[in-house]
């Protein structure tokens, strides 16, 4: 259901690879709040052809980026602006890689080359893309930069690997550049930590399935969904939100002020 929630506003929607994505959720629900923007993903993510498919159904322009290079996101941003019209309003970082975890190297015997990749893909490229849009003053006043993150930044989840540590990282860069951002732009920048959710990066974290299912029976409320998480995104993009900054949102049934649960709890109790 549409409020017109983001009638008039731009932006840059980060990340959206096929339809489970996060990005994709949200992409489309900022068009029916009324958002335009432009789509954008890693050249190799293009070659699926599947963004296409939601840049028509969007009305987006496609502008690949690889957004651990300057390069790219200077191209992409000034493009952006070019194609919307005007500044941004809104920037959506929705972007996560660990090459241990896709090749399967333990925490306690990581490549260093590779957490090195990982840690640049999803952690310094939020900001890369904040100190581009900052420097070419991209963002208008009261716009509004989320990231997506998870709660393995604060606690032991031991299959998350050196994903958690970039979280980490990456939640302290919404901090650091938020304070500049804000103080200089008017700009509000948060992070928002999802429950897990089955999309091609969520599933390449091993045990997948057992986490999901404990979070699920963890959580009051159940684990959040990507369009759920979508509909979280629109409100920290509207008006309604504008001294929201600073923060990690949990976005997640409940679960990270959980100690146990009923339904957990019932799993190691004997029957009478
Ligand atoms: P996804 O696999 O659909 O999205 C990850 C995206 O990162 C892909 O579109 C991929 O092409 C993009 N990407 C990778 N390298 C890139 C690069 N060099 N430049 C530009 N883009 C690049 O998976 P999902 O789950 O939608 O992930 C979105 C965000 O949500 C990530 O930050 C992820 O860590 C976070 N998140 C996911 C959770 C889950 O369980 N799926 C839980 C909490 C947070």
């Amino acid at each position: 259901m549409s409020h017109n929630l983001l009638k008039g506003k731009r932006g840059i929607i980060f990340g959206a690879l096929d339809e489970n994505s996060i990005a994709w959720k949200t992409a489309e629900r900022v068009f029916e709040e009324g958002g335009s923007f432009v789509l954008t993903n890693a050249p190799v993510a293009m070659r699926m052809g599947a963004i296409n498919t939601l840049a028509e159904k969007t009305n987006a322009q496609v502008i690949p980026a690889d957004a651990t290079s300057l390069e790219d996101l200077e191209n992409l941003i000034e493009k952006s602006m070019e194609i919307l019209g005007g500044k941004l309003d809104f920037v959506l970082h929705s972007i996560g890689m660990s090459v241990n975890v896709r090749k399967g190297r333990h925490y306690t015997d990581l490549n260093y080359d590779w957490s090195q990749k990982g840690w640049d893909v999803s952690a310094l490229s939020f900001h890369k893309t904040m100190q581009t849009l900052y420097k070419k003053q991209a963002m208008s006043e009261w716009g509004s930069i989320v990231a997506l993150t998870y709660m393995a930044a604060q606690r032991v989840f031991p299959d998350y690997n050196d994903m958690a540590d970039n979280k980490a990282y990456l939640e302290s860069i919404a901090r650091s550049f938020g304070y500049f951002f804000g103080r200089d732009h008017k700009v509000r920048v948060n992070t928002i930590s999802q429950s897990p959710t089955p999309t091609t990066a969520g599933k390449g974290v091993k045990g997948f399935d057992g986490f999901i299912e404990y979070a699920d029976k963890m959580s009051p409320l159940g684990n959040a969904s990507a369009d759920e998480c979508a509909d979280y995104t629109i409100t920290l993009f509207s008006d309604l939100t504008k001294k929201v900054t600073l923060q990690n949102l949990f976005h997640d049934g409940g679960f990270s002020n959980m100690g146990v649960s009923q339904l957990v709890m019932d799993k190691f109790v004997d029957e009478e």
